[in-house]
């Protein structure tokens, strides 16, 4: 990783940065996230249909290194060696996501009985070592069928999202209580069908908007469709991704600019999910661009029922400057196009994908998501991790520090603002994965793999976070 300073003071920051992890409420869950289509491979196994990921993955230069999840960590068949880490590790949870495709290979319709095994047995293995599982019902590999039919820019899509979920929410009700609809929409939206650099890969205005609206519709109904399939013990929430934004100077452009990009990266999904507004604006931004037809009325209604928990995905913070439109005529403009660009900024550490390292975007997420929504839900941090690009094992101190820095970074937050309820804290990942676009090369793991043989090992980081959750449950 590109942090400033040498393997050796990092080592030392390593070592002295947290002895012990910050003081945390009785009961704050301890965990590390993976997703389907990054760890599991068995792409044509077992009945599995196609998602627009295998898809996309097979367009020329989508993928950097030209690979696909097709094997990935071999997760379908080594779940055990996944479940020993977990264990091995001493965390109390995993969040995982279900591939929709596994199990509805055709995105509706027949069930693959085969592919809701596969789930069974992993939520069979963790509750045997008290590991308490976090269901992520759409972590991006939307069925290759649904696609066909408009995917996320159709309104049938939410209803087809909502089956699926009470479907899987009825099988694994009994021992799984915490259900998380959808994953970073954003990313499925704006990253996939305006942007173009995730599946399904397109860059549109209005198909674009349409899929955000669409997607958290589909949160809402699958939420009522989980609490119907699984009772009254069912906790279920959603994951955003916040990247705090900061204007790059004090001019009113970039000002402005960074309004523009907090509204279409932050609360397009948060207004409505915890508001039951969109962002004030919204519509002036698109002008010309699309409509927002799509919309109808009492949709609202259905994204803002109250969530159980929020979980926030946090990797670095965004420093934004006014930039002409790439696209001028609004009609043609995709909706990824609001007249921003973002730049480094200067002097600040980043990891080998040059994502600044700045705990204080999570410092204030936290405290800026308690001050906005009255009523905010109790908040899980879902994600949050580091990358290096170097192919070995070990050592990786700087993991650590990144760690240590964002824990307290959140434990802060909790002690500032008692209107947050912070509940646990999930590492991403667990293990070194597809990580979409950029391929194999960034390594966010705790353990590391080898590709060639699937064989995972411990990472430095996994050892001391080992040390650290058993000295912090030791303590008096
Ligand atoms: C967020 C996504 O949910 C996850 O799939 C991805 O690997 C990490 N960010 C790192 O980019």
């Amino acid at each position: 990783m590109s942090i400033t300073f040498d393997n050796a003071s990092a080592a030392r920051a390593a070592a002295g940065a947290a002895a012990l992890l910050p003081d945390v409420p009785p009961g704050f869950v301890w965990g590390s996230a993976t997703a389907a289509y990054q760890i599991e491979g068995g792409a044509g196994e077992d009945g599995r249909g196609e998602s627009i990921w295998d898809v996309f993955c097979r367009r020329p230069g989508a993928i950097a290194d030209g690979t696909s999840g097709a094997v990935a960590c071999d997760s379908y068949h080594r779940w055990r060696d996944d479940v020993e880490l977990l264990a091995g590790l001493g965390v109390d949870a995993y969040r995982f996501s279900v591939a929709w495709p596994r199990v509805l290979p055709a995105g509706r319709g027949a069930v693959n009985q085969a592919g809701l095994d596969y789930y069974d047995r992993l939520v069979d293995a963790l509750c045997e070592r008290g590991i308490r599982p976090f269901v992520t019902l759409y972590h991006w590999d939307l069925p290759q069928a649904l696609e066909d039919g408009g995917g996320w820019r159709a309104r049938d899509t939410a209803d087809r999202f909502a089956e699926y979920a009470g479907l899987v929410a009825g099988v694994l009700q009994d021992r799984v209580q915490d259900w998380i609809t959808l994953n970073e929409p954003y990313c499925s939206s704006i990253v996939g069908y305006a942007e173009g650099r995730h599946a399904p890969g397109a860059t549109e205005g209005h198909g674009a908007l349409a899929a955000a609206h669409h997607l958290l519709l589909g949160h809402g109904r699958a939420a009522a469709a989980i609490r119907a399939a699984a009772g009254a013990r069912a906790r279920v929430g959603i994951t955003l991704n916040f990247s705090p934004v900061v204007a790059a100077s004090d001019t009113d452009a970039d000002r402005a600019a960074a309004q523009r990009l907090d509204a279409v990266l932050n609360r397009q999904f948060a207004d409505p999910l915890l508001d039951g507004t969109y962002p004030e604006g919204f519509e002036r931004l698109y002008a010309g661009v699309s409509d927002l037809s799509f919309r109808r009325d009492g949709d609202l209604e259905i994204i803002a029922a109250p969530l159980d928990f929020l979980g926030v995905n946090y990797y670095y913070r965004l420093h934004a400057v006014n930039a002409p439109l790439a696209q001028p005529d609004p009609a043609r403009r995709s909706a990824a196009d609001i007249g921003v660009r973002t730049v480094p900024p200067p002097g600040v550490a980043t990891t080998d994908l040059g994502w600044p390292i700045e705990p204080q975007g999570l410092f204030d997420t936290l405290t800026g998501l308690a001050a906005r929504y009255p009523g905010l839900p109790p908040v899980y941090i879902t994600e949050n991790g580091c990358a290096e690009l170097r192919e070995t094992p070990e050592p990786d101190p700087e993991r650590m520090v990144f760690i240590a820095a964002h824990l307290a970074a959140a434990a802060r937050a909790a002690a500032a603002d008692d209107r947050l309820e912070l509940l646990g804290y999930f590492y991403w990942s667990l293990l070194d994965n597809f990580e979409w676009a950029r391929g194999y090369g960034p390594r966010f793991g705790l353990a590391h793999v080898d590709y060639a043989t699937g064989e995972r090992t411990p990472k430095a980081s996994y050892h001391w976070l080992r040390e650290r959750l058993r000295a912090h449950r030791e303590r008096p």
